[in-house]
Protein backbone atom coordinates (compact mmCIF):
# COMPACT_ATOMS: atom_id res chain seq x y z
CA UNK A 1 0.00 0.00 0.00
CA UNK A 2 2.03 2.99 -1.24
CA UNK A 3 0.46 4.70 2.20
CA UNK A 4 3.13 3.42 3.74
CA UNK A 5 5.92 5.22 4.17
CA UNK A 6 7.96 3.06 6.45
CA UNK A 7 7.69 -1.00 7.38
CA UNK A 8 9.74 -3.15 9.07
CA UNK A 9 9.41 -6.84 9.17
CA UNK A 10 10.86 -9.13 12.07
CA UNK A 11 13.81 -6.82 12.60
CA UNK A 12 16.50 -7.79 15.38
CA UNK A 13 20.02 -6.00 15.96
CA UNK A 14 22.31 -7.59 17.64
CA UNK A 15 25.74 -5.46 18.86
CA UNK A 16 28.80 -7.88 19.32
CA UNK A 17 31.32 -6.42 22.17
CA UNK A 18 35.33 -6.77 21.42
CA UNK A 19 34.81 -9.63 23.56
CA UNK A 20 31.90 -11.40 21.94
CA UNK A 21 28.92 -10.44 24.47
CA UNK A 22 25.83 -10.23 22.46
CA UNK A 23 23.43 -7.47 22.70
CA UNK A 24 20.06 -7.84 21.57
CA UNK A 25 19.17 -4.22 20.73
CA UNK A 26 16.19 -5.20 19.17
CA UNK A 27 13.86 -8.16 18.88
CA UNK A 28 11.82 -9.03 15.79
CA UNK A 29 9.91 -5.43 15.64
CA UNK A 30 7.22 -5.11 12.84
CA UNK A 31 6.22 -1.77 12.68
CA UNK A 32 4.20 0.14 9.90
CA UNK A 33 4.04 3.79 9.56
CA UNK A 34 1.60 5.71 7.32
CA UNK A 35 2.69 8.76 5.38
CA UNK A 36 1.99 11.85 7.34
CA UNK A 37 1.29 10.19 10.98
CA UNK A 38 3.14 11.59 14.23
CA UNK A 39 4.20 9.02 16.55
CA UNK A 40 6.24 9.01 19.61
CA UNK A 41 8.64 6.15 21.00
CA UNK A 42 8.88 5.44 24.55
CA UNK A 43 10.60 3.40 26.77
CA UNK A 44 13.35 2.83 29.48
CA UNK A 45 16.63 3.65 28.43
CA UNK A 46 18.70 0.92 26.92
CA UNK A 47 15.35 -0.49 25.97
CA UNK A 48 16.37 -0.08 22.25
CA UNK A 49 14.15 3.52 21.18
CA UNK A 50 17.48 4.94 19.51
CA UNK A 51 18.04 1.71 17.71
CA UNK A 52 14.85 1.45 16.26
CA UNK A 53 15.45 4.80 15.12
CA UNK A 54 18.45 4.34 14.01
CA UNK A 55 17.03 1.35 12.26
CA UNK A 56 14.21 3.27 10.37
CA UNK A 57 17.04 6.04 9.37
CA UNK A 58 19.62 3.28 7.98
CA UNK A 59 22.25 4.78 9.82
CA UNK A 60 22.90 1.33 10.68
CA UNK A 61 21.21 -2.24 9.16
CA UNK A 62 19.46 -5.09 10.92
CA UNK A 63 21.02 -8.06 11.57
CA UNK A 64 18.17 -9.61 10.73
CA UNK A 65 14.60 -8.36 9.00
CA UNK A 66 13.90 -5.71 6.37
CA UNK A 67 13.62 -2.11 6.38
CA UNK A 68 11.24 -0.65 3.73
CA UNK A 69 11.43 3.35 3.07
CA UNK A 70 8.70 4.55 0.53
CA UNK A 71 8.54 0.72 -0.84
CA UNK A 72 12.34 0.38 -1.19
CA UNK A 73 14.21 -2.33 0.61
CA UNK A 74 16.82 -0.84 2.26
CA UNK A 75 18.38 -3.95 3.50
CA UNK A 76 19.72 -4.90 -0.14
CA UNK A 77 20.74 -1.17 -1.05
CA UNK A 78 24.58 -0.02 -1.22
CA UNK A 79 25.51 2.45 0.80
CA UNK A 80 25.82 5.07 -1.82
CA UNK A 81 21.98 4.33 -2.49
CA UNK A 82 21.27 4.38 1.17
CA UNK A 83 23.17 7.98 1.27
CA UNK A 84 21.17 9.46 -1.20
CA UNK A 85 17.96 7.52 -0.09
CA UNK A 86 18.55 9.25 3.28
CA UNK A 87 19.42 12.58 1.88
CA UNK A 88 16.27 12.46 -0.50
CA UNK A 89 14.25 11.43 2.10
CA UNK A 90 14.85 11.56 5.65
CA UNK A 91 15.73 14.51 8.32
CA UNK A 92 17.71 13.95 11.64
CA UNK A 93 16.98 16.02 15.05
CA UNK A 94 19.19 14.65 17.81
CA UNK A 95 19.16 15.36 21.54
CA UNK A 96 23.06 16.83 21.49
CA UNK A 97 21.72 19.10 18.06
CA UNK A 98 25.20 17.96 16.59
CA UNK A 99 25.69 20.84 14.57
CA UNK A 100 29.39 21.57 13.50
CA UNK A 101 31.01 24.25 15.07
CA UNK A 102 33.84 25.17 13.39
CA UNK A 103 31.27 26.20 10.38
CA UNK A 104 28.71 28.49 10.60
CA UNK A 105 24.53 28.24 10.78
CA UNK A 106 24.18 28.52 6.97
CA UNK A 107 27.20 26.44 6.08
CA UNK A 108 25.37 23.96 8.68
CA UNK A 109 21.94 24.45 7.32
CA UNK A 110 23.24 24.22 3.74
CA UNK A 111 25.15 20.85 4.22
CA UNK A 112 22.38 18.43 2.98
CA UNK A 113 21.83 20.32 -0.52
CA UNK A 114 25.40 20.22 -0.77
CA UNK A 115 25.29 16.71 -1.24
CA UNK A 116 22.26 16.79 -3.34
CA UNK A 117 24.33 18.75 -5.78
CA UNK A 118 21.79 22.03 -6.22
CA UNK A 119 23.49 25.27 -7.43
CA UNK A 120 24.83 27.89 -4.86
CA UNK A 121 22.05 30.52 -5.14
CA UNK A 122 19.40 27.58 -4.87
CA UNK A 123 20.76 26.58 -2.08
CA UNK A 124 21.40 30.19 -0.35
CA UNK A 125 17.11 30.77 -1.21
CA UNK A 126 16.43 26.85 0.06
CA UNK A 127 18.77 27.98 3.47
CA UNK A 128 16.59 31.28 4.16
CA UNK A 129 13.81 29.76 3.41
CA UNK A 130 14.26 26.96 5.84
CA UNK A 131 15.58 28.69 8.50
CA UNK A 132 12.81 31.15 8.81
CA UNK A 133 10.45 28.63 8.68
CA UNK A 134 11.34 27.24 12.21
CA UNK A 135 11.92 30.83 13.91
CA UNK A 136 15.86 31.61 12.93
CA UNK A 137 16.92 34.96 12.60
CA UNK A 138 18.56 35.34 9.00
CA UNK A 139 21.19 37.81 11.36
CA UNK A 140 22.34 34.14 12.76
CA UNK A 141 23.70 32.79 8.68
CA UNK A 142 27.37 33.75 9.14
CA UNK A 143 27.43 33.14 13.32
CA UNK A 144 28.94 29.49 14.60
CA UNK A 145 26.79 27.62 16.51
CA UNK A 146 28.23 27.83 19.78
CA UNK A 147 27.38 31.33 19.81
CA UNK A 148 23.65 30.66 20.00
CA UNK A 149 21.51 29.35 23.01
CA UNK A 150 20.43 25.29 22.70
CA UNK A 151 16.77 26.19 21.85
CA UNK A 152 18.21 28.69 19.23
CA UNK A 153 21.00 25.62 17.66
CA UNK A 154 17.68 23.36 18.03
CA UNK A 155 15.79 25.36 15.47
CA UNK A 156 18.65 25.81 13.46
CA UNK A 157 19.31 21.60 13.09
CA UNK A 158 15.88 21.56 12.62
CA UNK A 159 16.04 23.99 9.85
CA UNK A 160 18.76 21.72 8.70
CA UNK A 161 17.09 18.37 8.84
CA UNK A 162 14.08 20.21 6.86
CA UNK A 163 16.11 21.72 4.32
CA UNK A 164 15.97 19.20 1.36
CA UNK A 165 12.33 18.75 2.04
CA UNK A 166 12.60 15.73 3.38
CA UNK A 167 8.98 13.25 3.84
CA UNK A 168 10.44 11.80 6.99
CA UNK A 169 11.74 13.85 10.01
CA UNK A 170 13.67 11.38 12.95
CA UNK A 171 14.14 13.21 16.38
CA UNK A 172 15.95 11.30 18.98
CA UNK A 173 15.24 13.18 22.61
CA UNK A 174 15.00 16.99 20.17
CA UNK A 175 13.66 18.57 23.67
CA UNK A 176 16.16 16.40 25.68
CA UNK A 177 18.44 19.15 26.50
CA UNK A 178 16.07 22.21 26.36
CA UNK A 179 14.73 24.26 29.29
CA UNK A 180 10.43 24.33 28.96
CA UNK A 181 10.28 27.53 26.72
CA UNK A 182 12.90 26.41 24.23
CA UNK A 183 10.99 22.61 24.50
CA UNK A 184 7.95 24.27 23.97
CA UNK A 185 8.76 26.15 21.08
CA UNK A 186 10.57 23.29 19.50
CA UNK A 187 7.36 20.85 19.62
CA UNK A 188 5.27 23.37 18.10
CA UNK A 189 7.64 23.48 15.19
CA UNK A 190 7.16 19.59 14.90
CA UNK A 191 3.47 20.15 15.38
CA UNK A 192 3.30 22.71 12.64
CA UNK A 193 5.75 20.60 10.23
CA UNK A 194 3.39 17.14 10.88
CA UNK A 195 0.25 19.54 9.71
CA UNK A 196 2.61 20.22 6.49
CA UNK A 197 2.40 16.75 5.46
CA UNK A 198 6.05 15.64 6.86
CA UNK A 199 6.17 12.12 8.74
CA UNK A 200 7.43 12.49 12.15
CA UNK A 201 8.97 10.12 14.47
CA UNK A 202 10.54 11.12 17.89
CA UNK A 203 11.64 9.33 20.70
CA UNK A 204 11.36 10.86 24.14
CA UNK A 205 11.51 9.76 27.74
CA UNK A 206 9.03 12.91 28.86
CA UNK A 207 5.48 11.49 28.52
CA UNK A 208 3.60 15.32 28.53
CA UNK A 209 6.13 15.61 25.48
CA UNK A 210 5.31 11.94 23.44
CA UNK A 211 1.28 13.08 24.12
CA UNK A 212 1.71 15.86 20.92
CA UNK A 213 2.28 12.89 18.62
CA UNK A 214 -1.23 11.41 17.60
CA UNK A 215 0.32 7.99 18.27
CA UNK A 216 2.54 6.87 20.98
CA UNK A 217 4.50 3.02 20.67
CA UNK A 218 5.80 1.71 24.05
CA UNK A 219 9.28 -0.15 23.35
CA UNK A 220 10.26 -2.66 26.04
CA UNK A 221 13.27 -5.59 25.63
CA UNK A 222 13.85 -4.57 22.23
CA UNK A 223 9.89 -5.10 21.51
CA UNK A 224 6.89 -2.97 20.80
CA UNK A 225 4.59 -4.08 23.49
CA UNK A 226 1.90 -1.47 23.47
CA UNK A 227 0.40 1.13 21.46
CA UNK A 228 -1.69 4.04 22.55
CA UNK A 229 -3.41 6.42 20.19
CA UNK A 230 -3.94 10.31 21.41
N1 LIG B 1 26.89 0.74 19.13
C1 LIG B 1 26.56 -0.12 20.10
N2 LIG B 1 27.36 -1.12 20.46
C2 LIG B 1 27.00 -1.99 21.43
N3 LIG B 1 25.84 -1.95 22.09
C3 LIG B 1 24.99 -0.97 21.78
C4 LIG B 1 25.29 0.01 20.77
N4 LIG B 1 24.23 0.85 20.68
C5 LIG B 1 23.33 0.44 21.59
N5 LIG B 1 23.77 -0.67 22.24
C6 LIG B 1 23.03 -1.40 23.27
O1 LIG B 1 21.75 -1.72 22.74
C7 LIG B 1 20.74 -1.54 23.74
C8 LIG B 1 19.71 -0.53 23.25
O2 LIG B 1 20.34 0.75 23.17
P1 LIG B 1 19.58 2.08 22.68
O3 LIG B 1 20.62 3.11 22.50
O4 LIG B 1 18.75 1.73 21.52
O5 LIG B 1 18.65 2.39 23.94
P2 LIG B 1 17.68 3.63 24.22
O6 LIG B 1 16.34 3.06 24.50
O7 LIG B 1 17.81 4.63 23.14
O8 LIG B 1 18.29 4.20 25.59
P3 LIG B 1 18.36 5.73 26.13
O9 LIG B 1 16.99 6.08 26.58
O10 LIG B 1 19.32 5.64 27.28
O11 LIG B 1 18.86 6.59 25.01
C9 LIG B 1 21.47 -1.14 25.00
O12 LIG B 1 21.68 -2.29 25.78
C10 LIG B 1 22.78 -0.58 24.51
O13 LIG B 1 23.77 -0.74 25.46
MG1 LIG C 1 18.58 6.56 23.05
Amino acid sequence: MDAEIIKLVNVSKVYVSAGGVQTWALRGVNLVIRRGEFISIMGPSGHGKTTLLYMIGTLEKPTSGKVFIDGYDTTVMSDEELSRLRNKKIGFVFQQYNLINRMTVEENVELPLIKLGLPRSKRKELVEESLLKVGCELSWLKKRPIQLSGGQQQRVAIARALVANPQIILCDEPTGALDSKSAEVVLDILRKLNMLGHTIIMVTHDANVASIAKKILLIRDGNIVGEKII
